[in-house]
């Protein structure tokens, strides 16, 4: 499973990177506002640090609005994945932008029927929100299941890109069904590395160390 940052916090990209973890970025005009400055420098900068895919959103709400956002994010680096919303003009510019083999991620996904739409229409990636399903009662990790199962029973190529994660079990289970990627807020991240008998642990093998340093005082590893 891939893992993918959703942020556009430049030192919780760079911290992440540097450890390996990461496969890719997710970020949303929501992201971007939050982060502040200037969203262009951002994207830019993101796109330098990542070597896998970055999902840059167009914010037009028109077809040809949207072809001409995709063709300028584009522009940011050669591993930008343009993300359009699922709307009618959002799965026309999937399918031109795809068509040219530009790569597109349909966001906003939250049914079953359209991810399978998103699919016909050439996306590589779908992105449907579980968290808020979750937020309104429903369960977002059932619709996973359902998307898995109808991609793989007509073996579409287009990757189910779990987003909207609000803890680490959304992961296990999205791993369980054999979702192709999830994308990470910062916090969750961080929480998956962490356990508390890991911390326990090296506290432990510290303390037994100096009591060993105390008898041979200019030992080193
Ligand atoms: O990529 C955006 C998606 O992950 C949204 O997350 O927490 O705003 O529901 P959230």
């Amino acid at each position: 499973m891939k893992i993918f940052l959703d942020t556009a916090n430049l030192e919780s990209i760079k911290k992440f990177n540097d450890m390996g973890l990461l496969d890719g970025i997710t970020t949303n005009p929501s992201l971007l506002s939050k982060e502040g400055g200037n969203p262009k420098n951002a994207m830019e900068e993101i796109c330098k640090i990542i070597k896998g895919d970055v999902s840059l959103e167009v914010l037009s709400t028109e077809y040809s609005g949207m072809i001409e956002e995709g063709k300028r994010l584009r522009q940011y680096g050669k591993n930008v994945v343009v993300k359009v919303p699922m709307t009618p003009d959002g799965l026309k510019a999937c399918k031109s932008l795809s068509s040219e083999g530009i790569p597109v991620n349909v966001t906003l996904v939250f049914s079953p029927n359209q991810a399978l739409l998103a699919a016909k229409s050439g996306a590589k990636y779908v992105s449907p929100f579980i968290g808020r399903l979750d937020d309104i009662g429903q369960d977002g990790m059932h619709l996973i299941k359902e998307i898995k199962q109808i991609f793989s029973n007509y073996d579409f190529k287009t990757q189910i890109l779990v987003a909207s994660i609000r803890h680490p079990i959304h992961v296990i289970d999205a791993a369980k069904i054999g979702a192709d990627v999830v994308t990470l807020p910062p916090a969750v991240l961080d929480k998956m590395l962490q356990h508390p008998l890991t911390d326990i642990g090296l506290e432990n093998f510290l303390s037994d160390w100096e009591k060993l340093k105390a008898g041979n005082p200019d030992v080193k590893i």
